[in-house]
């Protein structure tokens, strides 16, 4: 744990997350004190020069976001923060919810500043209940203190928020989705375009943003955009919160500059698998991501890093398997999660993920042919649906197949015998 860099959890584990004293003790308000003295390009051109992206899952640039709202022209902005984590090991989100909530409230506070919204939205989820109440009861400090309201700290514009609560569906976590289910509609994705930023909220230009991009923005206001931008690997600078989970020694959170091999995450940092057996795989990003077997630990990570070997870093979720992993199994277990928790919008989705299920399910009653569709089935999925639900499920399955094909001729073999 000594070895962590941490920028975004500087404080979490050390303040009383609840005291507004200890937190500006500690370095809180100090981004937002300087952010309130300079213009909105200004604090847009800071955010872009820390190379900071959306710590969410797309890794998309946050600043060229909140240019986008920027420049939107409307009577209302709105910032909406993306606390749904539904991302299977994961629970950054969460923690800085419960450990450090100031910091997102000054995030969100600066991104108001930045794009001329004035109200903003916590999307949280209902099974968060430590993090909801914590949240709320920061919110409404910062508001008995002046931090919120109608004049920031007091002397800036107005900027108000409130926390809702989702229902527990993972497609409301897809910002679309989740800009429905806080309209009071049903989850489903809405197709794009229109961008959220141009007309997302009540149809208005909003920024949605993860709860990790937000919370990681007071530090960079506070020590410099360069500061933060030293950090990390290429395109992906500073430090990414990574959750190290499954069947692993030493699970929990390790903050460090993007660059670390994932091998060093999985081996050093987490201590190998708790089982004591070898890894078989490392499944990074949720449910939606590839897997990795060891063979590939030596990639670093980042976003193209990742990318390269047909694999996401998304919300930094590491998930440890070892050898008794039936990558069959989780192959099947990617389709079904997809096909339980598609909103049922586009047909490659809502209909190809159950016949996935179908087909995997004759691979593993010793069909080798059903191998083929099973790859045919994954490329429809992949180029026609509309979201990266349906978009992605094909990478769990296609790693599965593709590096552990003994799992799937195996199953088909003893079926047959
Ligand atoms: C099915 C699905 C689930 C998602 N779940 C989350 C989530 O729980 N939290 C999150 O921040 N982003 C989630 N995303 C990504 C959001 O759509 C969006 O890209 C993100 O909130 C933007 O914020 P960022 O730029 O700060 O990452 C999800 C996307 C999809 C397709
Ligand atoms: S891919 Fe799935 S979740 Fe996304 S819009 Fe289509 S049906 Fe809905």
């Amino acid at each position: 744990m000594a070895k962590q860099t941490r920028l975004t959890f500087a404080r979490c584990g050390i303040t009383d997350p609840l005291s507004l004293a200890d937190y500006e003790a500690h370095g809180g308000l100090a981004g937002l004190r300087r952010a309130l003295g300079m213009k909105s390009e200004e604090l847009v051109d800071e955010v872009k020069t820390s190379g900071l992206r959306g710590r969410g899952g797309a890794g998309f640039p946050t600043g060229i976001k909140w240019d986008t709202v920027r420049l939107a022209k409307a009577d209302q902005k709105y910032i909406v923060c993306n606390a749904d984590e539904g991302d299977s090991g994961t629970f950054a989100d969460r923690m800085i919810m419960e450990g450090d909530p100031f910091t997102l409230i000054e995030g969100m506070i600066i991104a108001g500043l930045a794009t001329g919204a004035t109200k903003g939205y916590i999307y949280s989820r209902s099974e968060y209940p430590q993090a909801n109440t914590i949240m709320r009861a920061a919110i409404a400090a910062a508001q008995k203190a002046g931090i919120l309201g109608a004049k920031v700290l007091g002397t800036g514009p107005a900027f108000d928020m409130e926390l809702r609560v989702g229902a527990g569906a993972y497609v409301c976590g897809e910002e679309t989705s989740l800009l429905n289910s806080l309209e009071g509609k049903r989850g489903v994705v809405r197709a794009k375009p229109p961008l959220p930023a141009l007309e997302g909220f009540m149809g208005r230009p909003t920024v949605v943003n993860n709860v990790l991009s937000l919370a990681t923005v007071p530090v960079i206001f506070e020590k410099g955009a360069q500061f933060y931008a030293d950090f990390g690997l290429g395109r992906s600078k500073g430090t990414m919160p990574i959750q190290i989970a499954g069947n692993v020694k030493y699970g929990g959170l390790f903050e460090t500059a993007f660059g670390m091999p994932l091998g060093t995450l999985v081996n050093e940092i987490g201590g190998g698998t708790a089982s004591g057996r070898p890894v078989k795989a490392v499944q990074v990003g949720g449910p939606l991501g590839a897997y990795l077997a060891p063979a590939k630990f030596d990639t670093p990570f980042g976003y193209e890093e990742f990318d390269g070997n047909e694999a996401l870093i998304g919300h930094a979720g590491v998930v440890v398997f070892d050898e008794t992993a039936d990558m069959l199994g989780m192959a099947r277990f990617a389709m079904e999660f997809c096909a339980v928790e598609s909103c049922g919008k586009c047909t490659p989705c809502r209909i190809g993920a159950v016949r996935g299920v179908e087909t995997i399910d004759r691979i593993a009653r010793g069909d080798a042919s059903a191998i083929p569709l099973l790859t045919d089935l994954c490329e429809t999925m992949k180029d026609g649906s509309l979201c990266a639900l349906g978009g992605f499920t094909p990478y769990p399955v296609m790693s599965a197949l593709k590096q552990f094909p003994e799992d799937f001729a195996t199953t088909a073999k003893e079926a047959a015998e």
